[in-house]
């Protein structure tokens, strides 16, 4: 039996990893950050062997024991026969597609997509940006022969394996997420080979999942009961649900959880550490002190409201080109404000999804924070406020990393199953209650989207 398990979580920001023991207890931590480049405004790239060189670094930072595998969903690498990577990977924060996302609904059918997929086209997800290349650059699509996505191309590297996990696959628009299969009519309805496509495997067999999956396991959400509320560039809620079901407009995702024959519903908002890092830039401050200052603001800053849409929108709003605002300025607002404003905005863009959830049948009671942006107390009061439901926050900080390893803990047999990991791991350290009533504000919150795009 190793004595260390070890969870790697290939980010937007840099790779994280964790070490645990056979009790969840975190024995190191170690990170490495990359670039990503904007080479066109809705652009958003990465070089796979930027995560490959910073999976390196930290893996050499930890002790060793297997490797569990989380990282960013939907981004699309390319390889040829001989295994190189052909372009930058097109990231999950990318909007470049917004035509090839209505060819796909166009080539399936909206409903017949839902029926397929659980999901509808978005910009975001995998298929329309392999059918961007085929339009945009037809040398290199005629080169590839393998698509992976970012944690899979790191597994590639590590084990010369080509593999994924159900949870990741959910995210490409070309798996049934129903049956947990490569979608045989979607491929063949967007004349993508099937043999481009690894094989499939549950995240428990193999130790890799979505970062999503990945993070809702290392909270300690194997089954419905909590959900998971992830603070990172992106922002998530997300519920494990009974059983497969999907919503007809699909204005959630439904994808296939980390754990077998389990599913799971989310709301994902594009920039909402994402918002905090762009705001911090700005305004040339650390967010600790920028705490400190927004904290002598009252809820809704005096009338200050901020539409957290930096790069456009998933949900509820699936729209690329929906734009940020701070609306209802005075001369009395100083930094703080905007910063409250900005923290408050990114918690009522989560508020959204906790609807979308509840009129999808989820019972929302509590919720379970991970995520860079959970280090932030004053953020963790305004979102439990927001949402109307406690935070809980658990032992272990590492999020998707954690989860990773957990998966990692499962496959090597340490563990059961998922709900053995979680029952030996997961510990709840503390809570934090609502504290405001944000319902008025919310209200407010909601007219900014609509009133914002007939600006545009
Ligand atoms: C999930 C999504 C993001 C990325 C961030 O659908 O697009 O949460 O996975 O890493």
């Amino acid at each position: 039996m190793p004595d260390a398990f070890v969870g790697i979580d290939v980010g937007t920001t840099g790779v994280k990893g964790v070490a645990i023991d056979a009790d969840g207890c975190v024995l190191a931590t170690a990170s490495a950050e990359y670039a990503l480049s904007r080479p066109r405004p809705g652009f958003a790239e990465q070089s796979p062997e930027d995560w490959w060189q910073a999976t390196q670094r930290v893996l050499r930072g930890l002790p060793e024991g297997p490797v569990g595998l989380s990282g960013q969903m939907h981004g699309l690498v390319v390889l040829d026969g001989g295994g190189d990577v052909l372009r930058p990977a097109i990231l999950w924060n990318d909007q470049r597609t917004v035509v090839e996302t209505a060819e796909i609904a166009e080539r399936v059918g909206f409903g017949r997509l839902v029926e397929l997929t659980g999901n509808r086209a978005l910009t975001g997800f995998t298929a329309p940006k392999i059918l961007w290349l085929r339009r945009h650059e037809p040398d290199t699509y005629a080169r590839i022969r393998h698509v992976l996505l970012p944690k899979d191309y790191v597994r590639y590297r590590l084990t010369g394996e080509l593999a994924i996990d159900a949870a990741d696959a959910s995210g490409t628009l070309l798996f049934d997420v129903e049956r947990r299969a490569w979608s045989e009519e979607v491929c063949e309805a967007l004349d993508i080979p099937l043999e481009w496509l690894p094989p499939v495997y549950e995240s428990t067999d193999i130790a890799g999942a979505g970062d999503q999956a990945a993070a809702a396991l290392g909270v300690g959400i194997a089954r419905p009961g909590p959900v998971s509320v992830v603070l990172g560039t992106s922002g998530v809620v997300f519920a494990a649900l009974p059983a497969y079901t999907h919503d007809p407009l699909a204005r959630l995702h439904v994808f296939c959880h980390a754990v077998p024959r389990t599913w799971h519903a989310m709301g994902v908002m594009l920039s909402a550490a994402g918002s905090a890092a762009w705001l911090r830039g700005v305004l040339g401050a650390q967010p600790a002190e920028l705490d400190v200052e927004a904290e002598r603001w009252a809820p809704g800053a005096e009338g200050l409201l901020f539409a957290p849409y930096l790069a456009g929108e998933r949900t509820p709003h699936p729209d690329p080109d929906a734009r940020g605002a701070f609306v209802g300025l005075s001369a009395r607002h100083d930094r703080g404000a905007l910063w409250r404003a900005m923290l408050e905005g990114v918690a009522f863009g989560l508020r959204d999804s906790l609807e979308l959830l509840r009129e999808l049948g989820c019972r929302v009671e509590v919720g379970r924070a991970s995520g860079g942006g959970a280090r932030s107390e004053l953020w963790l009061r305004i979102v439990a406020s927001a949402l109307g439901v406690p935070l809980e926050l658990t032992e272990s900080e590492e999020g998707s990393a954690y989860g990773a390893a957990l998966l990692s803990g499962i496959r090597s047999g340490v563990f059961a199953d998922a709900d053995d990991a979680v029952a030996r791991c997961v510990r709840v350290r503390r809570r934090i209650d609502p504290e405001w009533d944000y319902d008025a504000l919310y209200r407010r919150f909601r007219l900014l989207y609509p009133t914002l795009k007939e600006l545009q």
